[in-house]
């Protein structure tokens, strides 16, 4: 008997070194594996909040949130009268207009992607090159910019102020202040509606938060996004928008994707080794906002992931990992802001007329 037990202990002790060297430091059962991975995923990712309190140590009021949501309809902000920023960041289609490159005034196509504005407030700078350091700086240049909605600043401070209700929505929104209606509250105020822009409660951040809302398929592909390295720029409360890296930094995709004329943070710093150097884009619904890549060229969730593997990576995904790292990025949409339309203040013979 003693003989037997002996025998059998040594035999387990055996196939236990086996399993163990097979698979290090791993532990044997579904639910062991997914602790410990949610261990991980909570040392690397963060969920997104359900509200945002302050921006720059400012309290955010909900005046300024209200006045904020009908500049965010607001199409004339831009000299067609057409435009408005919700004509490019959709907030019933993901935050983004789901197009390769914005079409902004004249018809005109822009230079890159637009990415969404959900969660933007968590990104640790604005735009694919991080050249706004804010989402109140980011606001000014859109208004402005002659392929978006070409407008001036004093253009859109005669029109704000030739609508009585706007002056009203601005006094209550900046209160105390001599000359409220300005181009600098304006952007204020479009930041303090963005910062309600986000989408907590994904099946991921339930995940994190305990629950068993994953699939095993989501799972394996949580695991490979973090032991093959995404995780590395892919991190924080975005899974991105944190940090700047080179589109490349192995092997550079093809020109259709990145083209040669978009230098990215380059023209930022103007320094030789941010030449196509961009921020790593935030996934939170990703799978909401094709195409991809601030060329918007990739339209196939599996396809960016393929090329982040080659080009960032060195390393050739094989279709079962893409599709698991794929299908765990689906895990980050999350309740979707509800944003009821906005009833805007009417015209008045003061208002500049479009053009
Ligand atoms: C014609 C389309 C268009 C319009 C209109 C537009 N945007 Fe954008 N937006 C873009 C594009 C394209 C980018 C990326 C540009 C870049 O990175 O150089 C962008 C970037 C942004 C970002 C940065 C997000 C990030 O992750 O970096 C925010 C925030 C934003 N826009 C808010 C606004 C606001 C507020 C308005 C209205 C005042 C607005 N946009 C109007 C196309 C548009
Ligand atoms: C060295 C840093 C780095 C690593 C590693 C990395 N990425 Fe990226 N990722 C980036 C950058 C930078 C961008 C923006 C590229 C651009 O300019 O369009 C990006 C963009 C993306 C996009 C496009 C998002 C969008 O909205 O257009 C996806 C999807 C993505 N990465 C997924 C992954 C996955 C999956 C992995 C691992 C296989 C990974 N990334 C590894 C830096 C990285």
């Amino acid at each position: 008997m003693r003989h037997r037990s002996h025998a059998l202990a040594a035999a387990l002790a055996l196939s236990c070194a086996t399993l163990q060297a097979a698979t290090p430091a791993k532990p044997a059962t579904p639910e062991a594996d997914a602790t410990v991975l949610r261990e991980t995923a909570n040392a690397l990712f963060a969920p997104v909040p359900a509200t945002i309190e302050t921006v720059r140590g400012q309290a955010i009021t909900a005046a300024q949130v209200e006045l904020g949501k009908s500049l965010w309809f607001e199409p004339r902000l831009s000299r067609s009268h057409v435009i408005s920023c919700n004509t490019c960041h959709n907030v019933a289609t993901g935050g983004a207009d789901n197009v390769p490159t914005s079409i902004g005034h004249g018809w005109q196509k822009g230079p890159r992607n637009s990415p969404t504005v959900l969660n933007a407030v968590l990104n640790v700078a604005q735009f694919w090159d991080g050249r706004a350091a804010d989402l109140k700086e980011q606001a000014k240049g859109p208004v402005q910019a002659s392929v978006e909605m070409n407008n001036t600043p004093a253009r859109v401070e005669a029109t704000l102020r030739s609508i009585p209700g706007y002056v009203d929505a601005f006094t209550r929104a900046f209160p105390g202040e001599r000359e409220p209606v300005n181009f600098e509250n304006m952007a204020r105020a479009l930041e303090a509606f963005e910062t309600t822009l986000v989408t907590p409660d994904s099946r991921f951040d339930r995940f994190l938060a305990g629950a068993d809302s994953l699939d095993a398929t989501e799972l394996r592909g949580l695991s490979l996004f973090v032991d093959k390295g995404c995780s590395a720029c892919h991190s924080g409360a975005n899974i991105g928008g944190q940090a700047y890296y080179p589109f490349g930094v192995v092997e550079r995709p093809g020109a259709q994707v990145l083209p040669a004329g978009d230098k990215g943070r380059f023209a930022v710093t103007q320094t030789a080794s941010d030449e196509y150097v961009f921020r790593a884009a935030p996934l939170r619904n990703v799978a909401l906002t094709a195409p991809y890549f601030h060329s918007g060229q990739v339209w196939d969730l599996r396809q960016a992931v393929a090329i982040m593997g080659s080009s960032q990576l060195g390393h050739e995904l094989d279709a079962s990992e893409v599709e698991a790292i794929t299908r765990f990025l689906g895990t980050l949409s999350g309740r979707q802001p509800q944003v009821a339309n906005p009833v805007l203040p009417a015209s008045t013979s003061s208002t500049p007329r479009p053009e």
